[in-house]
């Protein structure tokens, strides 16, 4: 994407505010209010075609009669007058239309909305909106928004979905004191997205981190792309993660993908660091702005009461970073600042005798350790100490320190001192909170973006030696009998991706099925094959451990006449003679086509795991196999995988290997698929391989 084309938008030189007026109250007046108050150094050009002046500037009656260019027009005037005034934003070369209007897909006008956006396109202009609140952006002094004031300048920005939400967090960011650069207000999202935003705000020199407030992606895959390839910090408040959609899906996969889980996982694979609700995301924006990544697991709490330290020791355990205790020398430096009745273990509790002196001196000693990865400084306000001066304590002893690339938070528990001297420390760039565990939290951020990129997502390299030709002459099979694909037939896909399927040929009479048995060898699974029976089981259309010639013949007779009975009017193809995997731990493969972000793949441990637990993991697919490595080791039954009480591990590799053919496979023929499942996989011991031994594929409707 061409970058200085979202400069008009997002630093325009010159605004045009279509719809402003002089009269107090309306959006129109407090747009070019705003943009007088914030100290907008451009030209601003008022368009009324009333009017001569607003508010002491020269109004125009249209866009096509101001002298000069302008970058970006504010529209501000009601939803069906909108198209005519973009055409004529076109025709005067405007680069950017800020749309605060509403009245358009919102309430049903997608017809008006489709029209802005193509008369814009026309002319290559870009679109914010419509149905926002505006841009606010400190380092260019413009508030091009009816939101109340500039908000608390500062390293982050945040670009919101929600309109009320922004006007909210602009003012909260004050008595919050978290700090942003620029407020983005992006609405309905007719053009300009979220991937736009995060690829434009990740060369913004003034954003450190890229704050977001999203209801729903657009583009999710694109979106992963722009996020992973970003250098600066994303977080992201998700709302509306309720089990929408999950009731209409037909397939297990897609019962379990409507709670969120796809957006986890999309986030996870963007390197997206997750903010559980709207102060969680200005407590982790702050530390995020401000803080280095954590690159190691080891938390050092240093605290000058006890009870303050057990909660941060709580909240450390809660949000993944576990404390342990201080290695030795860490310890003997630390027992220089404290009384003999001090701990030196971590927390290490300096006792309410602590004063300056010895946070200053644990701090400065200890922050540069090796084995030290980060640091939470607490301190619960006393009557002997000053708040201001332990504040300036830490930040003395971090500079001396010279540590620059571990992060640092700080909690001060206490009144109104104490939260002067937080204050003090967020201009001073260390992130202040007033709770122990929400220190601990926004350390916790910090670990989770580290992580996030360690993992490093890597390339996918397709596998060369499938068969896409083979599984799509299947599918245009079934297309062309417009039927349900059979098991057979699923399995025959799953074979052309290299997916090791249990042995499943199609007899069509008794004779042939004794034959088939024979040749697979004894014992036998046998199953009913018909595009209308895909409940097998319900039917009777299944037998198992099938021992030889004479049981072949009377499974065989037994199935069809079961299936017979349940299903007067089923298309019968036969039944299917089926190799009889072993028994060992069995897990599901599934995958939906998400409507965000396309092809996603799940895994799960097999049985109850599944079905009652939901111990399930997702990710966008394509996934390579170090990616699928992950996922084995995100299910909270992972240590089955592993080998629990004395038994061997499974084989994990070549299950890793499986995840990502069946990956490869749902991406290729994405535009078929709609859902698809291996229920069960049978997963040996290490070396010994995996076999899908039921397979399930639902292609879309077309
Ligand atoms: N060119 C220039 N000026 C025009 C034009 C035009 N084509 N047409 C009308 N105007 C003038 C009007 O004469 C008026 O000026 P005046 O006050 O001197 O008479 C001014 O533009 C505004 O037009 P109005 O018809 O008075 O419109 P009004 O101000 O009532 O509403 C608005 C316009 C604000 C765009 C409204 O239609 C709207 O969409 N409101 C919702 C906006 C919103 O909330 N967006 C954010 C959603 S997120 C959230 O919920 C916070």
């Amino acid at each position: 994407m061409n970058l200085e084309v979202l400069n008009g938008l997002l630093k325009p030189k010159s605004i045009a505010v279509v719809g402003a007026s002089a009269t107090p109250g309306k959006i129109g007046y407090t747009v070019v209010k705003n943009l007088l108050d914030s100290g907008y150094e451009g030209p601003i050009y008022p368009i009324n075609p009333k009017r001569d002046e607003i508010l002491g500037l020269k109004a125009y009656p249209s866009v096509l009669d101001v002298p000069g260019p302008i970058d970006a027009a504010v529209i501000v005037i009601p939803a069906r007058y909108v198209v005519q005034v973009a055409e004529e934003c076109g025709k005067k070369g405007v680069k950017g239309l800020i749309v605060i209007a509403s009245g358009f897909s919102e309430v049903g006008r997608h017809d008006l909305e489709d029209a802005l956006v193509s008369t814009a396109r026309r002319y290559g202009m870009r679109v914010l909106g419509p149905n926002i609140v505006g841009v606010l952006s400190n380092s260019d002094k413009c508030n091009a928004s009816f939101a109340p004031i500039l908000p608390l300048p500062g390293k982050a920005s945040l670009v919101s979905q929600s309109g009320a939400l922004l006007i909210a967090m602009d003012t909260a960011t004050y008595t919050r004191r978290v700090g942003f650069d620029k407020l983005i207000s992006i609405g309905n999202m007719s053009d300009v997205n979220f991937a736009d935003m995060v690829e434009w705000l990740s060369q913004d020199e003034n954003t450190a981190c890229i704050s977001l407030y999203i209801e729903g992606l657009k583009d999710g895959r694109r979106f992963i792309e722009v996020s992973r390839k970003t250098a600066k910090p994303i977080i992201a408040l998700k709302s509306g993660v309720s089990a929408h959609g999950a009731a209409a899906a037909a397939s297990h996969t897609g019962s379990l993908a409507g709670s969120g889980k796809v957006y986890e996982a999309a986030f996870q694979q963007a390197g997206v660091v997750h903010a559980s609700d709207l102060n969680n995301l200005f407590d982790r924006t702050l530390a995020l702005s401000l803080q280095p990544p954590m690159k190691g697991e080891n938390l050092l709490i240093i605290t000058n009461g006890g009870g303050v330290g057990v909660l941060a020791t709580d909240a450390a355990e809660r949000y993944g970073i576990p404390l342990r205790f201080a290695p030795e020398d860490v310890q003997a430096e630390l027992k220089k600042h404290m009384p003999e009745f001090g701990s030196a273990k971590n927390p290490a509790d300096l006792t309410g005798m602590a004063g300056r002196e010895w946070y200053e001196e644990s701090v400065e000693h200890t922050f540069g350790h090796p084995w030290v990865d980060a640091l939470t400084v607490l301190y619960c306000e006393t009557a002997m100490t000053d708040p201001m001066e332990i504040a300036k304590a830490i930040k003395a002893a971090v500079d001396r320190s010279g540590v620059t690339d571990k992060p640092i938070t700080v909690s001060f528990v206490g009144g109104e001192r104490s939260e002067r001297a937080m204050q003090w420390l967020v201009e001073h760039g260390i992130p202040a909170y007033g709770a122990p565990d929400v220190a601990v939290n926004a350390i916790a951020a910090l670990r989770e973006y580290a992580l996030t990129h360690e993992a490093g997502q890597g390339e996918f390299h397709p596998y060369a030696d499938v068969d896409e030709a083979a599984a799509r002459a299947i599918v245009a099979k079934v297309r062309a009998e417009g039927r349900e694909m059979t098991e057979i037939e699923a399995k025959g896909i799953f074979k052309a991706y290299g997916l090791p399927v249990a042995q499943t040929i199609l007899a069509t009479t008794e004779e042939e099925a004794v034959k088939l048995a024979a040749q697979i060898g004894y014992p036998v699974v046998m199953k009913i094959v018909s595009p209308d029976i895909l409940h097998k089981s319900d039917a009777g259309g299944v037998k198992v451990n099938v021992k030889n010639a004479d049981e072949v013949r009377a499974a065989y007779n037994e199935i069809l006449a079961n299936a017979r009975a349940y299903k007067p009017e089923a298309d019968i193809h036969g039944v299917a003679i089926q190799e009889m995997a072993p028994r060992a731990t069995e897990v599901i493969l599934g995958s939906i086509n998400d409507p965000t972000f396309g092809p996603t793949v799940m895994f799960g441990l097999g049985g109850i795991f599944v079905e009652v637990l939901k111990d399930v993991t997702f990710r966008v697919a394509p996934v390579n196999e170090a990616m699928a490595a992950q996922m084995l080791t995100d299910i909270k039954g992972a240590p089955i995988l592993a080998g629990v009480r004395g038994e061997k591990p499974r084989d994990r590799a070549a299950l890793a290997e499986v995840l990502s053919r069946y990956s490869q496979m749902i991406t290729d023929l994405g535009d078929e698929i709609a859902e698809s499942d291996a229920n069960p996989v049978i997963v040996y011991e290490e070396g010994q391989g995996v076999k899908v031994v039921d397979a399930r594929i639902i292609l879309k409707t077309k």
